[in-house]
């Protein structure tokens, strides 16, 4: 690997703060957004030569992921590598030869030489692996969502209060530019009041993998199955939701939805088509839609106010001023038929405009092609937040500084994707539960 591509990861969003800081006062953007604190030039300083030893458990597909990420970064150093799938741990074992290979989680945790701990296995393992990570002392780092339950996610939240070890889940958008230079753009009003958000995912692919045995369905295949997995809304909506909160800095008090397997009636057991509401005490509601036997429409988080809409996921915004019809088409009827002009009438009026997105103006929330992502799944993307978050775990991991609000975005974000599968279950309104919530929350 060139010395180019070993420091590209950290150097990348460092000088991005820095450079928001000279754009709008670095001390604004910190705090709003806490968990950057890892970013700015001076924490850089205090990892002096240090690596963290970073022990991995699950070296599936996002596993390898991280591994490669991992490898291209300079403070830290792989140790350990657990995995109950010995062709996985094989393939991630050529990747970081030096590495101690184990098959069971809690051996593992037993080691001494091991400061902070990746988790990228099913849901169902998170909230086991995290609480036995913490209670072995280790600095844990788990991707999303934080786990199955509403139960297992308290009891995670409850532990992270009462520990002094580094908690981060993968919530990358949180270190996306663009995610964070567009939510400065909303807070300053730019877009004016958020008046309502849309999120949708779509893609048009069943989600199985190959499995080589039977008996190893369940275990290869555990997005399908209810017993490790929340479905689409665990697997993508976590994400799209945590940016609804950020933007809104509320969460929804209610949520109604309705889940189906429409097509891909293959036996599994997690709805292939989702569409929820989520109403906010103010009204404001989010509209989320995923389906994956359509990619049409792609993955968009918008972000609607009342001066323009924040389309972060594509790096766009629109401005209400911008649209080129001219007047809206609700307007042209009013107007029409203020002046009685009534042959013009909606259905037949070739004067008639369509109020569609096609007629905004795109601006760019950061320039640069490769910030554009039409409608594109994120995952794997270049610069999607998830390489940053993982280099601010492992720079905790030597510094011991807790990542601020990502346990408690996590922790939202989840129980509202967990809310909404069982809204859709129990076809009906749900409101957020009392007991379920933390005071970092405000509805
Ligand atoms: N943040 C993101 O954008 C993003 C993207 C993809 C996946 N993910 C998350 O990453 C996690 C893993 O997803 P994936 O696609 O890599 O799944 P995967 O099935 O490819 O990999 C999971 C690995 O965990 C291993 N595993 C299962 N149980 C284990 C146990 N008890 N001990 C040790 N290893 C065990 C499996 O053998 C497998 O190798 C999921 O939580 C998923 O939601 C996040």
């Amino acid at each position: 690997m060139s010395e180019k591509q070993v420091k590209k990861i950290d150097v990348g969003l460092r000088q991005f703060i820095k450079d928001m800081g000279y754009i709008t006062g670095g001390a604004a953007l910190l705090g709003t957004m806490p968990w950057l604190q890892s970013f700015t030039p001076d924490k850089l300083n205090e990892l002096k030569r240090e690596k963290a030893r970073i022990a991995l458990i699950g070296t599936g597909s996002r596993g390898q992921y991280h591994i490669h990420s991992l490898l291209s970064m300079e403070h830290i150093k792989i140790v350990a590598l657990c995995d109950i799938y010995p062709p996985n741990l094989e393939i991630a074992a050529t990747l970081c030869p030096q590495a101690k290979k184990y098959t069971d989680y809690r051996k593992m945790l037993e080691s001494p030489d091991i400061d902070g701990v990746v988790i990228a296995t099913p849901l169902n393992w998170h909230a086991p692996m995290v609480l036995d990570a913490l209670s072995a002392g280790k600095h844990v780092f788990c991707e999303k969502s934080m786990a199955l339950t509403m139960e297992q996610c308290k009891a995670i939240y409850d532990t992270y209060q009462a520990t002094d070890r580094v908690l981060y889940f993968c919530m990358q958008r949180m270190f996306d530019e663009k995610y964070i230079k567009g939510m400065q753009m909303i807070h300053t009003g730019m877009i004016g009041d958020v008046v309502g958000a849309r999120c949708h995912w779509f893609r048009n692919h069943d989600w199985r993998r190959p499995v080589p045995s039977p008996e190893l369905e369940k275990q290869i295949n555990w997005r399908l199955y209810r017993e490790s997995s929340g479905g689409l809304m665990t697997e993508l909506a976590s994400h799209q939701l945590e940016v609804c909160n950020w933007a809104t800095k509320r969460i929804p008090q209610s949520v109604v939805g309705m889940g189906d397997i429409v097509y891909w009636k293959d036996g599994r057991e997690v709805y292939d088509s989702v569409s929820l509401t989520y109403r906010y005490n103010s009204g404001v509601k989010i509209t989320y839609e995923s389906l994956i036997s359509n990619k049409f429409d792609g993955m968009e988080d918008q972000i609607l106010g009342n001066k323009g809409t924040m389309n972060l996921a594509t790096g766009k915004y629109f401005l209400e001023n911008d649209n080129t019809t001219g007047n809206s088409g609700i307007e042209q009827l009013l107007n029409q038929i203020g002046n009685k002009v009534f042959a013009a009438v909606p259905a037949a009026g070739s004067s008639w405009r369509p109020e569609t997105k096609k007629e905004y103006k795109p601006h760019y929330i950061i320039e640069g092609d490769y910030h554009i992502n039409d409608g594109l799944s994120m995952i794997g993307a270049v610069k999607d937040g998830s390489d940053e978050i993982l280099s601010s775990f492992c720079q905790a991991c030597i510094t011991g500084d807790k990542g601020k609000d990502i346990v408690e975005e996590a922790y939202s974000a989840t129980m509202l994707c967990l809310l909404g599968n069982q809204s859709m279950d129990e076809q009906r309104v749900i409101a957020f539960p009392e007991e379920y919530k933390i005071p970092y929350m405000h509805f």
